[in-house]
């Protein structure tokens, strides 16, 4: 994995801020802890600069206070001395992990009563669970793992009540697991000495958040004898030790594969900066754009062009945030996405989308947009609507940002892939075909989230294919995905998007609706049916597309020649396809007014499932009234949930 390069520029764009206020306390204090503590020659503060200008330190706003202090891998050795990072009374973020630092956590540390994130991982770190630490009960985030602290896990961890991640993993922890009440989403407390029962509070996490202790029992783990005690170690003590030593022995292939993407990535940056370089250099010497400098600075539009620069360039830092939506989960900034880990998920018509791991732990997908025509006030306004859509068949969007180069959303990662991924990928060689429970399960989820999108969002999807409908997890629940973005891109946009799933007036109009996103889940639903991808050559004649091919062979009478080959196996489901089909084939209807609206497809969806077979998906089997046409489906099921704003 790479690190996030892709919005390194950012970064450049926020060094742009140069103003002469200067948090003075906080600079002697992180003076005082850099002359003390031996460091890496990479990491040079120049005492003639101010402080919110040194690496790793970043202020608020105003500069008046330093907001945040990353420190990561810069060969920081031994102790952190008293009063220098506890006298950082502002401080949100403090990241020091992957040094060489020892001994205790001081205990002026209580002072900094306003910390969110504390990241101490990958340090020799020793003593008793921080006292100081337990009193800093804004804290969200808390990674002590990889050090040597030894002693119990302090029930006054629960004093920690904002606490959504605990990382205590590979240290020398002992005794009882505390009971923690704190709505923890990440917990792992493996490769301890610790023993005991695990506390049913933490009973939800996985037996990987346990493994590697000396003897922990209940659930997740085996569970607690009480009559003998368990023979030590524990199933969990001695496998997963094994495992992770194999996992880090790479094969000759995976070196030879990291080398070469090394280098590749090392290219690619260069690249960029010498890109950068020169669009930079290039810049000084072109006459200032006059519409350029009137809307950055309207009022002084005939000032020399560096002074516009400064000023435009810190305005723009300053307004360019990572904008969150109210109600999500997430409490990460910029400069934790610039480095977080990113992998690269897929190139669509719209953007690249990636796989951002943050330091943290946390999972998101970053999509970096192309090509968006919007002015940023346009942006934002779309952005609104969209913030507010949530259903459970929606995945959500949780953030955005926009400045002049980049325009990023920010979606959670939904780790089952996509359903294009699922019907197509590696057909043939061992793999397990999609089954057909999950195949209505997926078509039904998708449609309540389109419909939701259409009826309380009022939102056209504008690009529904197989590879925006993405599943969470091993139960495939689905969600729809990119959801709303055409407006961004003006009238160009459609063209480029996959052929295949769109109707034929957006052919001719390049105008979507809700119509046509209709029809062009009509073009899903065949693709579940058929397993067959709508812009695949493979439907024999060339230039047909899935609607009039499945059509032309309804004529003929051969209407099981259409359902996907992998479909055969299972038993008692034609009468299921036939259905779905004649649902797809009503929303593939060439004039639009002749297709159905998605609540009716919901609702027609929903109707199939009232079949005869008794398995949990279809749970509606003992109604009376099964399968009857114009049956009134339970109202929860009718509309798509409601939306909390
Ligand atoms: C330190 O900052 C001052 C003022 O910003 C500058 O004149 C000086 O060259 C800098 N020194 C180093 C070593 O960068
Ligand atoms: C915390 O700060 C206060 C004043 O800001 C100071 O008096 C006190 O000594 C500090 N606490 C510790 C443990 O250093
Ligand atoms: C818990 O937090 C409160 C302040 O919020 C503090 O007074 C108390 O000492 C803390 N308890 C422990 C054990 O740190
Ligand atoms: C951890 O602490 C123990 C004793 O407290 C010490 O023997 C050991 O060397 C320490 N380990 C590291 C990696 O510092
Ligand atoms: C846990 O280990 C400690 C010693 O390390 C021992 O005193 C205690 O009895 C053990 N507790 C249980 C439940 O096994
Ligand atoms: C806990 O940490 C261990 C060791 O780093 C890791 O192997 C395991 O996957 C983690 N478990 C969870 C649930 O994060
Ligand atoms: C952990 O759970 C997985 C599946 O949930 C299971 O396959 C594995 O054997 C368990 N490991 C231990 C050590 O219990």
């Amino acid at each position: 994995m790479a690190p996030l390069t892709i919005i390194v520029f950012l970064l450049q764009l926020t060094s742009h801020v140069r103003v002469n206020s200067e948090p003075t306390q906080d600079k002697q204090a992180l003076l005082a802890f850099l002359s003390q503590t031996p460091h890496s020659n990479r990491l040079q503060w120049n005492a003639s600069a101010s402080a919110c200008d040194w690496v790793g330190v970043k202020c608020d706003a105003s500069r008046s206070f330093v907001y945040s202090l990353r420190l990561p891998a810069v060969d920081l050795v031994g102790p952190i001395p008293p009063a220098t990072i506890g006298r950082l009374s502002q401080l949100r973020i403090l990241s020091l992990r992957s040094n060489g630092l020892t001994g205790e956590i001081p205990g002026d540390f209580s002072n900094l009563t306003l910390l969110r994130n504390l990241y101490l991982q990958k340090n020799r770190f020793s003593g008793e669970f921080p006292p100081s630490l337990t009193r800093l009960t804004r804290l969200t985030r808390l990674d002590l793992s990889s050090n040597n602290f030894t002693g119990q896990i302090p029930f006054s961890v629960n004093n920690l009540t904002h606490l959504t991640g605990l990382f205590l993993e590979h240290n020398s922890f002992s005794g009882k697991i505390p009971s923690i009440t704190a709505k923890l989403v990440d917990f792992n407390v493996s490769f301890n000495r610790l023993n005991g029962s695990i506390p049913e509070t933490l009973s939800t996490f996985p037996n990987s958040s346990f493994a590697g202790n000396i003897d922990l029992c209940g659930p997740p783990l085996k569970a607690c004898n009480p009559f003998f005690p368990a023979p030590a170690p524990s199933p969990s003590s001695n496998s997963t030790p094994t495992k992770t030593h194999k996992s880090k022995k790479l094969s000759t292939g995976a070196i030879v594969a990291i080398v070469v993407g090394s280098v590749l990535v090392a290219a690619l940056l260069l690249l960029l900066l010498l890109l950068c370089l020169r669009r930079r250099r290039r810049q000084p010497a072109k006459p200032p754009k006059p519409v350029a400098a009137a809307r950055a600075v309207p009022v002084e539009a005939g000032t020399s062009s560096s002074k516009e620069d400064i000023t435009g360039g810190s305005a723009e830092a300053e307004r360019n945030k990572l904008v969150f939506f109210e109600g999500g989960i997430y409490s990460f900034d910029l400069e934790d996405l610039l480095r977080a880990s990113a992998e690269v998920l897929g190139k669509g018509s719209v953007g690249t989308s990636y796989k951002a791991v943050l330091e943290e732990g946390t999972t998101v997908v970053v999509k970096r947009l192309k090509d968006v025509v919007v002015t940023k006030k346009e942006f934002e306004l779309q952005m609104e609507v969209l913030g507010k859509i949530k259903h459970e068949n929606v995945v959500p969007l949780r953030a955005f940002y926009f400045s002049k180069d980049e325009k990023l959303l920010v979606y959670d990662y939904m780790s089952a892939g996509s359903l294009s991924a699922l019907l197509h990928g590696s057909r043939g060689s061992g793999r397990t075909p999609l089954d057909w429970d999950s195949r209505m399960k997926i078509a039904v989820g998708a449609a309540r989230g389109l419909a939701c999108l259409h009826v309380a969002g009022k939102v056209v999807h504008g690009n529904i294919k197989s590879s925006n409908i993405l599943l969470r997890g091993p139960d495939h629940d689905a969600g729809v995905s990119d959801f709303g973005l055409n407006p961004l891109f003006g009238n160009g946009a459609p063209s480029n998007r996959v052929a295949g799933y769109r109707a034929p007036e957006v052919v001719e109009t390049r105008k979507v609706s809700f119509k046509s996103d209709v029809y062009s889940f009509g073009v899903l639903l065949l693709e579940l049916l058929t397993g067959k991808a709508p812009n695949q050559a493979s439907l024999g004649e060339e230039g047909i597309d899935l609607p009039r091919w499945v059509q032309s062979v309804v004529r003929e009478e051969w209407t099981a020649e259409v359902f996907d080959a992998e479909l055969m196996r299972y038993h008692n489901i034609e009468e299921e396809m036939v259905q779905l089909l004649q649902i797809a084939m009503a929303c593939v209807s060439v004039v639009p007014d002749q297709r159905p609206s998605m609540q009716d497809v919901v609702r027609m969806i929903e109707d199939i499932n009232r079949g005869e077979t008794d398995d949990g998906l279809r749970q509606s089997s003992d109604d009376p009234s099964k399968g009857s046409e114009g049956h009134t489906p339970p109202p929860e099921s009718r509309t798509p949930r409601s939306l909390t704003p």
